[in-house]
């Protein structure tokens, strides 16, 4: 079985062949950010307009990577959403034609679902109920999967997700984006305790995230330290920043790890390549016996791959029925 899948649910333009759920013959990525970050965020008709302009490149570029033809493909899979409605529609669309004119399966597919596969793709045997969280610049959300290809939303941000608060700060101090990189390499070395943050708090103890609290404490602390990019303390105000950040995601990880008892853990999404995210994550999970998997970073951030490997592992499981041609986009 030869699988081709696309992504363009965001700012990634991305193809991959598969010839199974872990096995990826090639994985191209075409990142947009050069063409957002004088805006300092992702512009929706800037991304669509991309995703048009490099959709038959990436895609024909996945194709000679994996030394596959397009008349070899046995199915077509496709992000349908959540995500940008105009980026969502052009690969949609192209994957739509693939699919008609060679008469061939296409399989629509959730970008969350997405993403937590990333990590089934790297550690197939993952032991049953797995808590996944993804946290990423459009998401923050957390599932529980009971049993394979079930997904029990637990959580999700009220508000900003934890990229893009990270990002939102990074474009207020004139950073570039996308900001969380950029943040992560300027906060090295820097005391992540010289500026506290009070963790959100939800009235009603539940389990969602919220960011914005977080964003507009740092907004108040940039105007009234005055921190800037040649100010002393700069990389611990953005350590500081960071750890908190970090620390609104673990603290709901844990109170939900206690509550669900899953047996394995799974931390995927853009922000999953944040290395004081990883260890921090690694740790609790070492020190609670959880098997963890977090994907290697360039599987954490948006890929076909990711999107590819679910749509192989559901045509395993035998059990699809195809829509095809009458698949739309969902924007959430
Ligand atoms: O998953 P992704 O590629 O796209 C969405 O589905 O949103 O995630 C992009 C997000 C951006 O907000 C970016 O700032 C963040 O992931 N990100 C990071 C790091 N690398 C990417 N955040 C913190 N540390 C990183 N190293
Ligand atoms: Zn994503």
């Amino acid at each position: 079985m030869r699988l081709l899948a696309i992504e363009t649910s965001c700012d990634e333009t991305s193809a991959a062949v598969l010839t199974g759920p872990g096995e990826v013959l090639s994985n191209v990525v075409l990142s947009q950010d050069e063409v957002h970050a004088p805006y300092g965020g992702v512009v929706p008709e800037l991304a669509s307009r991309e995703h048009l302009k490099s959709i038959d490149l990436v895609v024909a570029e996945s194709l000679t990577a994996a030394g596959v033809r397009v008349s070899e493909i046995d199915a077509f899979a496709v992000t349908q959403g959540p995500g940008l409605v105009g980026s969502l529609v052009v690969g949609i669309s192209f994957a739509k034609g693939l699919a008609y004119y060679f008469r061939k399966p296409l399989i629509g597919v959730d970008h969350l679902q997405a993403h937590i596969q990333a990590a089934f793709l790297e550690r197939p045997g993952l032991p049953y109920p797995v808590l996944a969280l993804v946290v990423s610049g459009g998401h923050t959300s957390a599932f529980l999967l009971k049993e394979p290809f079930r997904y029990d939303l637990l959580a999700r941000t009220r508000d900003d997700a934890a990229g893009e608060a990270l990002d939102k700060i990074a474009k207020f101090l004139g950073l570039g984006y996308p900001g969380g990189p950029v943040i992560e390499r300027l906060a090295r070395g820097g005391n992540p305790k010289r500026f506290p943050f009070a963790l959100p708090k939800m009235t009603d103890r539940s389990l969602d995230f919220s960011f914005s609290g977080l964003k507009t404490a740092a907004l108040r602390l940039i105007r009234e330290e005055g921190v800037a990019k040649d100010s002393p303390a700069f990389s611990d105000f953005l350590a500081s920043f960071e750890e908190a950040v970090v620390r609104a995601v673990m603290v709901k990880l844990e109170r939900m790890a206690e509550a669900f008892g899953p047996r394995a853990l799974v931390l995927s999404g853009g922000v999953a390549r944040n290395a004081r995210l990883r260890s921090r994550f690694a740790a609790f999970a070492a020190a609670n016996g959880f098997e963890a998997v977090v994907p290697s970073p360039r599987l954490c951030t948006d890929n076909a791959a990711m999107v590819g490997s679910l749509a192989a592992a559901r045509l395993a499981r035998g059990r699809e029925s195809f829509r095809s041609l009458d698949l739309n986009a969902y924007p959430r």
